[in-house]
Order: C-alpha cells, then sequence, then structure tokens
C-alpha cells in the first residue's frame, strides 16, 4: 500500500510539473484548470496523509506558508557581473576588434541575445534538485529568494538527468508587458500605489517577504547562463549556444531569438532586426547582448573587474514620443525651492503610461524654452523618471507665451527669492504651509523618526484644523486624544497607533533626529558624521563654522547651514521645544557602539592610499571607536594615519611633532 502512494505521489508530481512546463513554457497547456486543479488537491491530501513522502520539491511546495523575515545573504560562487554597454555599430566594432586581438587570431563566433529589462538572479541545483535562488544583489552577495522564485512556475524544481545534476543557471525575472498593466490597473482600483514600470515591479516582488503575495504577481523568467566547474572539466559543457540548447532540453524557459552569428555583420543585423520588432514582443527589452560562443575562449578571454570582455550589450535607443504640454503647474519643498512640473497629454512609452514629468528648474525651461502648449519630445531612458528632450517648433501656436519666471509662491503668496549663481527659486517663508508640510513629511519619514501613520493626507488634515503647526507639535498631540478621534478619517484604533508611534520615534537616536530636523544640505549619511563628531547638539550649536568644516567629508555648504541654523531663532526654539519633548540630542554612552580607549577623543588625520580600507571606511571605523577624523593637521592633531603616497600634511606632521602611524600601527590600536 505505502509503494502504492509513493508511485501515485510521483506519478501526480511528473503530470503537474509536466502540465506546468507545457503552460509557462512552451505555451501549449494541455491540461485544463480543473483537471490540473484535482491534480494538485489530490497530491496535496497524499503528502498530508504521508509525511515521509514530502518533498522540497513537490509543486505544492511552490508557495511556502510563512513569510520570510529577513534574507538571508548568499555569496555568489562566481560574482555576478554586469555588461559593458555600446550604443552604436562603431562600439561594436571596437568590441570586435578587442575579441580579435585577444584570441590572437582563433577562428571565433558570437551568440546575440536579447537583453531583458528584469532583474537578474541565479537559481543553484544540487543533486538534480532547486536549492537555492539569490538576487544579483551588489554582484559578490545577494538575498536568498529561494521562497518567492519557487512561486515562478516556469523555474522547474526538479531535473531529470543522469548528466546535469549539480550546476547554477543564471536568467532575467520579468513580468509582461500586459501583466504589468492589468496589476496597475488593480492597484488603481484598490486606491494603492501605482508601480512605475514592469521592470520595477518585478523588482520590488521579489523583494517581497510573503511569498504568497509573491504568488500572486505574474513573475516570468528566461534563463540565459549555465555554469558548473565539474561539468566544464569534464568537457560536457563546451559552449554557450550548446549550453542554451541543454537548457531548453532540461525544460528551463529559454528565449527563442537567441542565434550564432559568424561575424561582426551578423551582429549588427541581428541588433537591427531585434530593434525594428522590439514593441511587439510581449516583454520589455532593452537591447541586444552579444557573447563569444566557445567557453574556453571566454575563459581565455577574460572578465575586468566589472564586466567579462568576451560579451557586450548593445543598448537601443531611449525611447522617445511626441505629446502636449498642456500645462506646468509649481512644486514647493520643505526647503522652498519651487519645481515647475510639466503635466503632459498622457502617453504610453516604455511599458507605462506618462502625464508627467519634472522640468528641474526655471534655467531648464528658458533654455529649452518650453511653453505651456507645445508639443515636446519625451524620453524615457534606462532611468524611470521621462525626460522632456526638446520642444517641436514647428507645431508651436503662434500666441503662445514664454513660461514667466514665479515672482510670488504659488502657496503661500511670499515674493520669491533666487539666490546669486543658483538655478533654483525659493519661497523664502519657512511659515509656508507647503514648506511646513513637506518639513512633517521628512520629519516622520522612515529613515528619520519612523513615525508611522502620518501620510501627506493625514498632515494635511492635522495643519488645517489646527491641531499643529510644525513637526514640534506632534509630540504635543498626546494631550488631544479625544479630539482626534472624532476627526472624520480618524478612528480610536488609529489614533492610538499614531499616537504610540510617536512616543516611539523619542528612542530615536541623535543622528537620526539630526537628519529628521531637515536642516538645509543634512542627508542622513552627513547628519550620522556629525552626530558622532559631536556627540551632542551643544557641542555642535557651539562649534564655531571652521570647526565642522574640518571635518572629514563635510564641505564648507554644510558647515555653513549649520552654523547658520544654531544661530537662527527658529532654529534655537525648535530645538528646545523638542528638547522639552524627551528627544535625544546626544549619542547614547553605550551608543557608540564599543568605544576603544587608544581612539576615544582622539582626533585623526588620514593621507595617502591605505591597503586594506578606503579612507572613508577607515574614518567609520575611527568614529565609531569615539574618535574624530579632522580634514587638516593642526597641533590638536592625536594621530596621523598615512598611506601610500602621503603628500603634505605628512610634512606638516612632521613639522608639528604629530604622532605619525602606519596602517599596520593603526590596527594595533584596534
Ligand atoms: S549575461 C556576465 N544575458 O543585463 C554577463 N545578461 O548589464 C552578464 N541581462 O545583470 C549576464 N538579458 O540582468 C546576460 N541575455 C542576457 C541578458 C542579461 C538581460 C541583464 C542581466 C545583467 C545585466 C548586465
Amino acid at each position: 500500500m505505502p509503494r502504492d502512494v509513493l508511485k501515485r505521489i510521483t506519478e501526480l508530481k511528473e503530470k503537474i510539473s509536466d502540465a506546468d512546463y507545457k503552460y509557462y513554457v512552451t505555451a501549449e497547456p494541455d491540461l485544463d484548470d480543473q483537471t490540473y486543479d484535482m491534480l494538485m488537491k489530490e497530491l496535496e491530501k497524499l503528502e498530508k496523509e504521508n509525511p515521509q513522502y514530502a518533498s522540497p520539491d513537490s509543486p505544492t511546495r511552490r508557495v511556502s506558508g510563512e513569510p520570510t523575515k529577513k534574507f538571508s545573504v548568499v555569496i555568489h560562487s562566481v560574482p555576478m557581473l554586469s555588461l559593458a554597454n555600446s550604443y552604436n555599430f562603431d562600439d561594436l566594432s571596437d568590441f570586435d576588434k578587442r575579441v580579435q586581438s585577444l584570441l590572437n587570431g582563433q577562428k571565433y563566433e558570437y551568440v546575440c541575445e536579447l537583453k531583458f529589462d528584469g532583474l537578474a538572479v541565479s537559481l543553484t541545483y544540487e543533486n538534480g534538485a532547486f536549492t537555492r535562488g539569490a538576487t544579483r544583489g551588489d554582484g559578490i552577495k545577494g538575498d536568498n529568494v529561494t521562497n518567492n522564485l519557487k512561486t515562478i512556475k516556469s523555474i522547474p524544481l526538479s531535473i531529470n538527468s543522469d548528466v546535469y545534476k549539480n550546476f547554477e543557471v543564471r536568467g532575467e525575472v520579468f513580468i509582461k508587458k500586459d501583466d504589468f498593466l492589468s496589476i496597475n490597473s488593480g492597484q488603481s482600483n484598490r486606491g494603492g500605489k501605482l508601480f512605475l514600470n514592469a521592470r520595477n515591479t518585478a523588482a520590488g516582488t521579489m523583494k517581497l517577504k510573503d511569498s504568497r503575495v509573491v504568488a500572486s504577481r505574474p513573475l516570468n523568467i528566461f534563463v540565459y547562463s549555465m555554469r558548473s566547474a565539474e561539468l566544464f572539466n569534464e568537457a560536457k559543457l563546451n559552449s554557450h549556444f550548446e549550453n542554451l540548447t541543454i537548457l531548453k532540453e532540461l525544460k528551463f524557459p529559454v528565449n527563442g531569438f537567441s542565434r550564432i552569428a559568424g561575424t561582426i555583420d551578423e551582429v549588427k543585423n541581428f541588433c537591427d532586426e531585434i530593434e525594428e520588432i522590439r514593441d511587439t514582443l510581449l516583454y520589455e527589452i532593452d537591447g541586444v547582448v552579444i557573447k563569444v560562443n566557445s567557453l574556453s575562449q571566454q575563459e581565455s578571454i577574460g572578465n575586468s573587474a566589472k564586466s567579462p570582455r568576451w560579451a557586450i550589450a548593445y543598448k537601443f535607443k531611449a525611447k522617445e514620443k511626441t505629446t502636449r504640454l498642456n500645462s506646468i503647474t509649481l512644486q514647493v519643498g520643505r526647503t522652498g525651492i519651487i519645481t515647475p512640473v510639466a503635466e503632459l497629454e498622457p502617453v504610453f512609452l516604455a511599458g507605462s503610461t506618462i502625464s508627467r514629468a519634472t522640468l528641474h528648474n526655471f534655467d531648464e525651461i528658458r533654455r529649452k524654452d518650453i511653453r505651456v502648449g507645445d508639443f515636446v519630445k519625451i524620453e524615457k531612458g534606462g532611468d524611470v523618471i521621462p525626460k522632456i528632450l526638446e520642444v517641436l517648433l514647428d507645431k508651436r501656436q503662434n500666441n503662445s507665451v514664454p513660461f514667466p519666471e514665479p515672482e510670488l509662491c504659488p502657496v503661500c503668496g511670499e515674493k520669491t527669492d533666487k539666490p546669486e549663481g543658483e538655478a533654483n527659486i525659493y519661497c523664502p517663508n519657512y511659515f509656508c504651509t507647503a514648506q511646513i508640510q513637506g518639513r512633517i513629511e521628512h520629519f516622520v519619514r522612515r529613515d528619520a523618526m519612523d513615525i508611522e501613520g502620518l501620510g501627506t493626507s493625514i498632515v494635511e488634515i492635522l495643519l488645517q484644523k489646527g491641531f499643529i503647526k510644525d513637526f514640534t507639535d506632534l509630540y504635543n498631540l498626546k494631550n488631544r486624544r479625544e479630539d482626534l478621534i472624532i476627526l472624520e478619517r480618524f478612528g480610536t484604533k488609529s489614533v492610538e497607533n499614531i499616537l504610540s508611534a510617536i512616543e516611539s520615534s523619542k528612542d530615536k537616536p541623535f543622528e537620526k533626529v539630526l537628519f529628521a530636523i531637515g536642516i538645509k544640505h543634512i542627508g542622513e549619511r552627513t547628519a550620522k558624521l556629525i552626530a558622532n563628531h559631536f556627540g551632542s547638539i551643544d557641542k555642535l550649536s557651539t562649534a564655531a563654522a571652521d570647526e565642522i568644516d574640518d571635518i572629514y567629508e563635510i564641505g564648507p555648504a554644510i558647515a555653513e547651514s549649520l552654523f547658520k541654523f544654531f544661530r537662527d531663532e527658529k532654529g534655537k526654539k525648535l530645538i528646545e521645544k523638542l528638547r522639552a519633548s524627551g528627544l535625544k540630542f546626544e549619542i547614547s554612552k553605550s551608543g557608540s557602539v564599543s568605544e576603544n580607549e587608544n581612539f576615544k577623543g582622539k582626533i585623526f588625520v588620514l593621507t595617502g592610499t591605505l591597503g586594506k580600507y578606503t579612507r572613508t571606511e577607515a574614518g567609520e571605523i575611527i568614529e565609531k571607536l569615539g574618535g574624530r577624523v579632522s580634514a587638516s593637521v593642526s597641533k590638536k592633531t592625536d594621530y596621523i594615519l598615512a598611506g601610500e603616497e602621503a603628500g603634505s600634511k605628512l610634512d606638516k606632521a612632521r613639522k608639528l611633532g604629530v604622532k605619525i602611524i602606519s596602517e599596520t600601527d593603526f590596527e594595533k590600536l584596534l
């Protein structure tokens, strides 16, 4: 009896994988949905009753029950490199000449493939089973997203072969154009946030922690490489094109357009042909990839640090379209910068509908002479934000007028300001509601005070109804609990959540508070450097501008901005109010990770090139251990850490008698 059960389970698994293959890979489905569901249910039932026969490669395990808390890290066995880009046929000829000379007169051929616009992943098979899937990450290490990848039904969970058992496959995960559109219309019906394009949706989906949600998104994959040291050594893998054929035989989804090209001219023809049919494809591509076919030749040609020398990407020109500029709206940001935004007649371009484009600033509008009512050529390149390339002057209407620079803030009506040498126009009114709103939204951001529940519309209501005037008032909201609960769009539960998020934000470390306040030029990293350097707001607020400027990596603009902020009455008041609310204005005593007596309070100057660390890394270590890094040598300097080719700072240190240490001495101090 148990034998029969095992036999039936094996049979069901095979039937289901075969149906998946026919449905998702060859697009020739042979089972109707009902039969498929019945087989699946039967398998689930048998596995439940006979857990000894349930295996990880079963199709019932494509969706795992529990969400992952955090992806583990996967170190790629061989780095996942990127490709060098080329944009025209001359670049391709140059590439071919390099290949020719690197191969010293040997004969060679290329394989041309489509360049899919998605995200690269690696799939590991051990003993014929799919055991691990990872994102490319930084090329060296990626996220372990095995559970998410298992939901892609075209990825075989097990391989039926005596020869090909242990290998790694790489490919591109993507979402088809029409699937992307229906995901977005679903989002829009639910009032959810729209995705920018198919690639972003695929990448975002791969980052989700709950594979049940991933399974609900129609992800696809094309695989484009196969690697196995053992198979290569046994001469079972010889050429890239053969690998693609093997992958196809092993039932992986391999794109059908790949072709061998004997000469670079054939490569160019392929590029032309593909660019021609690009729009008819069901998925997005952004070019063609050209690879030397022979694996041993690939090996002898080798790689540069970032990309193989035996392959190149030929990128299609960014897609362009013409549309009408209906109006220009003005947005006022938290620092008062007024940004013009183009409101366009919606057009579909490279996978998404575009109805807005940033115009950056008024210099840009003048330079391109962009006027309301103009027909403009817009481009969407590799980046997601569309750009206005040019105005079609022959289509301009006679009565059009240049767009005037705003003399008054569009929100508060204050006279605007254009500082010398800056392209930006500002609303100088610190109390302009747009700026206040922007500052509050910045303050509550996840990477700042991380106060959940205060989205744009909620903040708007709180401001309108007079509950808050700026972000410092958030900490008094707890006294108005009852008044809040009766507001429209609020309820007991959401008010409790918001108030408790506000309370917990008081635990945020000094560096986050410093970033959240939103002082001009103070980004997240700068805030961290400054917080660690000064240790407290009292030391920072009384520091001289050149003392701030002296910090390694801090420039004069930042120093001046900080200096001004702390001398301004508004700045002082704001800090005092937040301090009274109980926010952290000094780094916690145990907070600077693990202080080290050799470093605590010591001032270091870095010069020359170090072997093991970049200067930034060394600086971070010093600051973490309680030391400080200064940009220039003075009598106050305790150590100068000198690497190779140290310059004038070293001479100055000698003159002043500052202790000079090498990288080895530095490590001893550590
Ligand atoms: S080969 C070392 N083949 O392009 C060779 N990559 O810029 C790199 N890509 O990270 C991979 N289609 O995400 C290769 N047919 C194809 C590709 C392809 C798209 C992506 C892949 C890679 C990026 C490199």
